[in-house]
Protein backbone atom coordinates (compact mmCIF):
# COMPACT_ATOMS: atom_id res chain seq x y z
CA UNK A 1 0.00 0.00 0.00
CA UNK A 2 2.74 2.76 1.26
CA UNK A 3 4.53 1.61 -2.13
CA UNK A 4 1.65 2.18 -3.94
CA UNK A 5 1.33 5.84 -2.59
CA UNK A 6 5.13 6.35 -3.19
CA UNK A 7 4.41 5.76 -6.34
CA UNK A 8 2.18 8.18 -7.35
CA UNK A 9 4.70 10.66 -6.66
CA UNK A 10 6.31 10.02 -10.01
CA UNK A 11 4.67 10.40 -13.69
CA UNK A 12 3.49 7.97 -15.83
CA UNK A 13 7.02 8.23 -18.33
CA UNK A 14 9.03 8.15 -15.38
CA UNK A 15 7.02 4.86 -14.09
CA UNK A 16 8.01 3.58 -17.50
CA UNK A 17 10.89 4.09 -17.20
CA UNK A 18 11.34 2.82 -14.05
CA UNK A 19 9.93 -0.51 -15.36
CA UNK A 20 12.28 -0.84 -18.04
CA UNK A 21 15.04 -0.50 -15.97
CA UNK A 22 13.44 -2.68 -13.33
CA UNK A 23 12.47 -5.49 -16.14
CA UNK A 24 12.91 -4.53 -19.36
CA UNK A 25 13.58 -7.72 -20.78
CA UNK A 26 10.08 -9.29 -19.50
CA UNK A 27 6.92 -9.44 -21.31
CA UNK A 28 5.14 -6.72 -21.29
CA UNK A 29 2.34 -8.17 -23.60
CA UNK A 30 1.36 -11.10 -25.93
CA UNK A 31 -0.70 -10.19 -28.84
CA UNK A 32 -2.31 -12.51 -31.61
CA UNK A 33 -1.60 -11.70 -35.06
CA UNK A 34 -3.41 -13.93 -37.50
CA UNK A 35 -3.17 -17.01 -35.52
CA UNK A 36 0.30 -16.68 -33.64
CA UNK A 37 1.03 -15.05 -30.48
CA UNK A 38 3.83 -12.42 -30.83
CA UNK A 39 5.35 -11.05 -27.15
CA UNK A 40 6.34 -7.86 -26.71
CA UNK A 41 9.15 -6.98 -23.61
CA UNK A 42 8.90 -3.58 -21.88
CA UNK A 43 12.32 -2.73 -23.57
CA UNK A 44 9.86 -3.11 -26.68
CA UNK A 45 7.17 -0.84 -25.62
CA UNK A 46 9.90 1.89 -24.24
CA UNK A 47 10.93 2.20 -27.70
CA UNK A 48 7.60 2.67 -29.64
CA UNK A 49 6.93 5.38 -26.36
CA UNK A 50 10.20 6.94 -27.48
CA UNK A 51 9.65 7.07 -31.18
CA UNK A 52 6.01 8.73 -30.83
CA UNK A 53 7.48 11.19 -28.79
CA UNK A 54 9.97 11.76 -30.57
CA UNK A 55 7.86 12.54 -33.96
CA UNK A 56 5.00 14.16 -31.70
CA UNK A 57 8.13 16.83 -30.62
CA UNK A 58 9.10 16.69 -34.71
CA UNK A 59 5.47 18.09 -35.51
CA UNK A 60 5.57 20.71 -33.04
CA UNK A 61 3.91 19.20 -29.60
CA UNK A 62 6.25 20.69 -26.89
CA UNK A 63 6.18 20.24 -23.35
CA UNK A 64 4.25 23.29 -21.54
CA UNK A 65 2.05 23.54 -25.02
CA UNK A 66 -0.83 23.03 -22.81
CA UNK A 67 -2.16 25.84 -20.43
CA UNK A 68 -3.85 25.64 -17.40
CA UNK A 69 -5.51 28.71 -15.13
CA UNK A 70 -5.83 28.35 -11.26
CA UNK A 71 -7.61 30.53 -9.03
CA UNK A 72 -6.63 30.42 -5.63
CA UNK A 73 -3.29 29.15 -6.55
CA UNK A 74 -1.44 30.84 -3.90
CA UNK A 75 -2.27 27.96 -1.14
CA UNK A 76 -4.28 25.41 -0.33
CA UNK A 77 -5.85 22.90 -2.83
CA UNK A 78 -4.97 25.42 -5.57
CA UNK A 79 -1.15 25.84 -4.73
CA UNK A 80 -0.91 22.14 -5.15
CA UNK A 81 -2.56 21.34 -7.97
CA UNK A 82 -0.62 24.24 -9.51
CA UNK A 83 2.30 22.46 -8.49
CA UNK A 84 1.76 19.49 -10.01
CA UNK A 85 0.45 20.28 -13.51
CA UNK A 86 3.59 22.57 -13.47
CA UNK A 87 5.41 19.56 -12.95
CA UNK A 88 3.16 17.62 -15.16
CA UNK A 89 4.15 20.13 -18.39
CA UNK A 90 1.51 22.67 -18.07
CA UNK A 91 2.17 26.06 -17.87
CA UNK A 92 0.22 27.51 -15.80
CA UNK A 93 -1.73 30.90 -14.73
CA UNK A 94 -1.31 31.41 -11.36
CA UNK A 95 -4.70 33.68 -10.06
CA UNK A 96 -4.66 35.44 -6.18
CA UNK A 97 -4.81 38.02 -4.12
CA UNK A 98 -1.65 37.73 -2.38
CA UNK A 99 1.40 38.55 -4.67
CA UNK A 100 3.86 36.71 -2.42
CA UNK A 101 2.37 34.12 -1.85
CA UNK A 102 2.29 33.29 -6.10
CA UNK A 103 5.40 34.50 -6.08
CA UNK A 104 6.76 31.57 -4.03
CA UNK A 105 4.46 29.03 -5.82
CA UNK A 106 5.85 30.03 -9.33
CA UNK A 107 9.24 29.78 -8.11
CA UNK A 108 8.15 26.27 -7.40
CA UNK A 109 7.10 25.88 -11.10
CA UNK A 110 9.94 27.70 -12.84
CA UNK A 111 9.57 28.89 -15.69
CA UNK A 112 6.09 27.41 -16.53
CA UNK A 113 4.21 29.87 -14.08
CA UNK A 114 2.56 32.97 -15.24
CA UNK A 115 1.58 35.24 -12.66
CA UNK A 116 -1.73 37.41 -12.67
CA UNK A 117 -2.03 38.73 -9.13
CA UNK A 118 -6.06 40.02 -8.84
CA UNK A 119 -9.10 39.69 -6.38
CA UNK A 120 -10.96 37.40 -8.56
CA UNK A 121 -14.62 38.41 -7.31
CA UNK A 122 -13.79 42.20 -9.49
CA UNK A 123 -15.13 41.40 -12.58
CA UNK A 124 -13.34 43.80 -14.63
CA UNK A 125 -10.24 42.81 -12.94
CA UNK A 126 -11.02 39.51 -14.38
CA UNK A 127 -11.64 40.19 -17.83
CA UNK A 128 -8.86 42.33 -17.94
CA UNK A 129 -6.70 39.71 -16.95
CA UNK A 130 -8.70 37.17 -19.02
CA UNK A 131 -7.87 39.88 -22.25
CA UNK A 132 -3.98 39.43 -21.61
CA UNK A 133 -3.78 35.71 -21.30
CA UNK A 134 -5.46 35.29 -24.05
CA UNK A 135 -3.38 37.62 -26.14
CA UNK A 136 0.03 36.41 -24.53
CA UNK A 137 -0.61 32.78 -24.26
CA UNK A 138 -3.82 31.79 -25.62
CA UNK A 139 -7.03 30.59 -24.07
CA UNK A 140 -6.50 28.00 -21.47
CA UNK A 141 -7.17 24.04 -22.01
CA UNK A 142 -7.89 23.96 -18.43
CA UNK A 143 -9.70 25.97 -15.73
CA UNK A 144 -8.97 25.38 -11.66
CA UNK A 145 -12.11 27.72 -10.41
CA UNK A 146 -10.08 27.21 -6.38
CA UNK A 147 -10.85 30.43 -5.21
CA UNK A 148 -12.59 30.46 -2.43
CA UNK A 149 -13.12 32.01 0.98
CA UNK A 150 -15.97 32.41 4.07
CA UNK A 151 -16.61 32.36 7.56
CA UNK A 152 -19.04 30.23 9.16
CA UNK A 153 -21.70 31.77 10.86
CA UNK A 154 -25.44 32.25 11.51
CA UNK A 155 -26.86 34.35 9.55
CA UNK A 156 -27.44 36.79 11.92
CA UNK A 157 -24.24 37.23 12.71
CA UNK A 158 -22.71 37.34 8.61
CA UNK A 159 -23.08 40.95 8.00
CA UNK A 160 -24.09 42.48 4.18
CA UNK A 161 -20.29 42.60 3.66
CA UNK A 162 -19.38 39.44 4.44
CA UNK A 163 -22.07 37.91 2.66
CA UNK A 164 -21.17 39.43 -0.42
CA UNK A 165 -17.17 39.04 -0.36
CA UNK A 166 -18.35 34.74 0.23
CA UNK A 167 -20.80 35.20 -2.35
CA UNK A 168 -17.69 37.17 -4.65
CA UNK A 169 -15.14 33.59 -3.71
CA UNK A 170 -15.59 31.03 -4.58
CA UNK A 171 -19.11 31.86 -6.96
CA UNK A 172 -18.54 34.88 -8.80
CA UNK A 173 -14.76 34.39 -9.41
CA UNK A 174 -15.70 31.25 -10.67
CA UNK A 175 -18.49 32.55 -12.63
CA UNK A 176 -16.49 35.38 -14.06
CA UNK A 177 -13.48 33.49 -14.89
CA UNK A 178 -15.69 30.82 -16.54
CA UNK A 179 -17.25 33.64 -18.65
CA UNK A 180 -14.11 35.23 -19.58
CA UNK A 181 -12.60 32.28 -21.49
CA UNK A 182 -16.02 30.47 -22.56
CA UNK A 183 -15.84 31.56 -26.14
CA UNK A 184 -12.53 31.02 -27.03
CA UNK A 185 -13.07 27.60 -25.36
CA UNK A 186 -16.05 27.20 -27.08
CA UNK A 187 -14.57 28.28 -30.52
CA UNK A 188 -11.93 25.63 -30.30
CA UNK A 189 -14.15 22.68 -29.18
CA UNK A 190 -12.38 21.75 -25.90
CA UNK A 191 -11.14 23.11 -22.83
CA UNK A 192 -12.08 21.80 -18.96
CA UNK A 193 -13.76 23.35 -16.43
CA UNK A 194 -13.00 22.43 -12.29
CA UNK A 195 -15.20 24.09 -9.35
CA UNK A 196 -14.32 22.91 -6.25
CA UNK A 197 -16.61 22.62 -3.46
CA UNK A 198 -17.19 21.87 0.06
CA UNK A 199 -19.97 18.70 1.39
CA UNK A 200 -22.00 21.99 1.72
CA UNK A 201 -22.99 22.24 -1.90
CA UNK A 202 -24.87 18.93 -1.04
CA UNK A 203 -26.12 18.76 2.20
CA UNK A 204 -25.99 21.62 4.66
CA UNK A 205 -25.56 22.01 8.04
CA UNK A 206 -25.77 24.43 11.29
CA UNK A 207 -23.78 27.85 11.08
CA UNK A 208 -22.67 27.76 7.27
CA UNK A 209 -25.39 29.96 5.94
CA UNK A 210 -23.36 32.13 3.98
CA UNK A 211 -20.49 29.85 3.04
CA UNK A 212 -23.69 27.17 2.09
CA UNK A 213 -24.94 30.22 -0.47
CA UNK A 214 -22.07 30.45 -2.04
CA UNK A 215 -21.30 27.13 -2.29
CA UNK A 216 -25.03 25.96 -3.69
CA UNK A 217 -24.62 29.10 -6.04
CA UNK A 218 -21.51 27.71 -7.71
CA UNK A 219 -23.10 24.04 -8.03
CA UNK A 220 -25.71 25.64 -9.74
CA UNK A 221 -23.95 27.56 -12.27
CA UNK A 222 -22.13 24.18 -12.91
CA UNK A 223 -25.31 22.16 -13.43
CA UNK A 224 -26.56 24.54 -15.66
CA UNK A 225 -23.50 24.80 -17.91
CA UNK A 226 -23.27 21.51 -18.05
CA UNK A 227 -26.72 21.93 -19.81
CA UNK A 228 -25.48 24.42 -22.24
CA UNK A 229 -21.90 22.77 -23.05
CA UNK A 230 -23.52 19.20 -23.92
CA UNK A 231 -21.90 18.05 -27.32
CA UNK A 232 -19.48 21.18 -26.87
CA UNK A 233 -16.00 19.44 -26.50
CA UNK A 234 -15.91 21.43 -23.00
CA UNK A 235 -16.06 20.06 -19.86
CA UNK A 236 -17.55 21.16 -16.74
CA UNK A 237 -16.58 19.47 -13.66
CA UNK A 238 -17.80 19.86 -9.79
CA UNK A 239 -15.19 18.60 -7.66
CA UNK A 240 -16.31 17.98 -3.96
CA UNK A 241 -13.62 17.11 -0.86
CA UNK A 242 -14.23 16.87 2.83
CA UNK A 243 -11.87 17.98 5.33
CA UNK A 244 -8.25 19.25 3.67
CA UNK A 245 -5.59 20.34 5.87
CA UNK A 246 -4.80 23.44 3.46
CA UNK A 247 -4.68 26.82 5.08
CA UNK A 248 -8.39 27.55 4.85
CA UNK A 249 -9.06 27.21 8.21
CA UNK A 250 -6.76 29.44 9.35
CA UNK A 251 -7.54 32.27 7.03
CA UNK A 252 -11.33 31.95 8.14
CA UNK A 253 -11.38 31.55 12.13
CA UNK A 254 -13.93 29.97 13.83
CA UNK A 255 -14.95 27.94 11.05
CA UNK A 256 -12.87 24.23 11.99
CA UNK A 257 -14.94 24.35 15.53
CA UNK A 258 -18.42 24.27 13.75
CA UNK A 259 -17.53 21.39 11.24
CA UNK A 260 -20.33 18.76 12.80
CA UNK A 261 -18.73 15.99 14.81
CA UNK A 262 -19.72 12.78 11.90
CA UNK A 263 -16.87 14.58 9.73
CA UNK A 264 -14.44 13.18 12.21
CA UNK A 265 -16.10 9.92 10.56
CA UNK A 266 -14.41 11.12 7.13
CA UNK A 267 -10.37 11.04 6.40
CA UNK A 268 -8.55 14.28 6.03
CA UNK A 269 -7.38 14.45 2.77
CA UNK A 270 -3.96 16.69 2.16
CA UNK A 271 -3.99 19.62 -0.69
CA UNK A 272 -1.50 17.16 -2.64
CA UNK A 273 -4.06 14.30 -2.67
CA UNK A 274 -6.88 16.73 -3.84
CA UNK A 275 -3.88 17.97 -6.56
CA UNK A 276 -3.50 14.55 -7.78
CA UNK A 277 -7.95 13.80 -7.80
CA UNK A 278 -7.66 16.89 -10.00
CA UNK A 279 -4.91 16.10 -12.79
CA UNK A 280 -6.91 12.74 -12.87
CA UNK A 281 -10.53 14.89 -13.97
CA UNK A 282 -8.04 16.87 -15.75
CA UNK A 283 -7.03 13.76 -18.06
CA UNK A 284 -10.48 12.26 -17.34
CA UNK A 285 -12.98 14.78 -16.70
CA UNK A 286 -16.47 13.97 -15.22
CA UNK A 287 -19.42 15.51 -13.90
CA UNK A 288 -18.74 15.32 -10.11
CA UNK A 289 -16.29 13.47 -8.20
CA UNK A 290 -16.59 13.47 -4.56
CA UNK A 291 -13.45 12.42 -2.06
CA UNK A 292 -12.70 10.79 -0.01
CA UNK A 293 -14.79 7.48 0.03
CA UNK A 294 -16.39 7.98 3.41
CA UNK A 295 -17.75 10.96 2.02
CA UNK A 296 -18.83 9.31 -1.42
CA UNK A 297 -20.83 6.94 1.13
CA UNK A 298 -22.99 9.78 3.17
CA UNK A 299 -23.78 11.12 -0.14
CA UNK A 300 -25.38 7.78 -1.35
CA UNK A 301 -26.80 7.56 1.35
CA UNK A 302 -27.88 11.07 1.33
CA UNK A 303 -29.42 10.63 -2.07
CA UNK A 304 -31.49 7.52 -0.89
CA UNK A 305 -32.22 8.42 2.56
CA UNK A 306 -32.13 12.32 3.30
CA UNK A 307 -33.97 12.56 6.42
CA UNK A 308 -30.83 9.95 7.81
CA UNK A 309 -27.31 12.24 6.76
CA UNK A 310 -30.15 15.81 7.73
CA UNK A 311 -30.58 14.05 11.31
CA UNK A 312 -26.65 13.04 11.54
CA UNK A 313 -25.70 16.62 10.95
CA UNK A 314 -27.99 18.09 13.34
CA UNK A 315 -27.47 15.31 16.20
CA UNK A 316 -23.36 15.95 15.81
CA UNK A 317 -23.90 19.71 14.37
CA UNK A 318 -22.05 22.69 16.06
CA UNK A 319 -25.38 23.84 18.96
CA UNK A 320 -23.64 27.49 19.45
CA UNK A 321 -25.72 30.52 18.86
CA UNK A 322 -22.82 32.91 18.44
N1 LIG B 1 -9.91 23.19 3.24
C1 LIG B 1 -10.99 22.44 3.23
O1 LIG B 1 -11.27 21.70 4.18
C2 LIG B 1 -11.89 22.46 2.01
C3 LIG B 1 -12.72 21.35 1.77
C4 LIG B 1 -13.55 21.35 0.66
C5 LIG B 1 -13.60 22.46 -0.17
N2 LIG B 1 -12.80 23.53 0.11
C6 LIG B 1 -12.92 24.69 -0.78
O2 LIG B 1 -11.81 24.73 -1.65
C7 LIG B 1 -11.53 26.09 -1.99
C8 LIG B 1 -10.04 26.32 -1.75
O3 LIG B 1 -9.79 26.15 -0.38
P1 LIG B 1 -8.36 25.80 0.26
O4 LIG B 1 -8.58 24.69 1.22
O5 LIG B 1 -7.34 25.65 -0.77
O6 LIG B 1 -8.16 27.13 1.14
P2 LIG B 1 -7.01 28.25 1.18
O7 LIG B 1 -5.70 27.63 1.44
O8 LIG B 1 -7.51 29.29 2.13
O9 LIG B 1 -6.99 28.83 -0.31
C9 LIG B 1 -7.95 29.73 -0.77
C10 LIG B 1 -7.38 30.39 -2.01
O10 LIG B 1 -8.40 31.24 -2.56
C11 LIG B 1 -7.81 32.48 -2.86
N3 LIG B 1 -8.82 33.54 -2.81
C12 LIG B 1 -9.75 33.76 -1.86
N4 LIG B 1 -10.48 34.84 -2.19
C13 LIG B 1 -10.01 35.27 -3.38
C14 LIG B 1 -10.36 36.33 -4.24
N5 LIG B 1 -11.37 37.18 -3.94
N6 LIG B 1 -9.66 36.50 -5.38
C15 LIG B 1 -8.65 35.66 -5.70
N7 LIG B 1 -8.27 34.64 -4.94
C16 LIG B 1 -8.96 34.44 -3.78
C17 LIG B 1 -6.72 32.67 -1.81
O11 LIG B 1 -5.71 33.53 -2.32
P3 LIG B 1 -5.43 35.04 -1.84
O12 LIG B 1 -5.70 35.10 -0.37
O13 LIG B 1 -4.00 35.23 -2.22
O14 LIG B 1 -6.37 35.88 -2.65
C18 LIG B 1 -6.17 31.26 -1.72
O15 LIG B 1 -5.22 31.05 -2.72
C19 LIG B 1 -12.44 26.95 -1.11
O16 LIG B 1 -13.56 27.38 -1.84
C20 LIG B 1 -12.90 26.00 -0.01
O17 LIG B 1 -14.17 26.31 0.49
C21 LIG B 1 -11.93 23.55 1.15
Amino acid sequence: MNDNIELLKFTIPQLLRWRVKETGTKVALREKDFGYWNNYTWNDYYEYVKKIALGLEKMGVKKGDKLALITGASSGIGAATARLLGKQGYRVVLIGRRREALDAVAADIGDGAIIEACDASDGDAIMAMAERVTREHGVPDVIINSAGAGKWKRIEHTPPDEAVAMMGAPHFAAFFTTHAFMKGMLDRGSGVLIHISSPVSLFTWTSSVGYASARWAMRGMHEALTCDLRGTGVHSCHAVFGKVSSEYFDHNPGSEERIPKIARTVRTLTPEECAKILARLVRHPRKQVIYPFMMRLYYWTYLVAPWLVRALLRWTGYKGRD
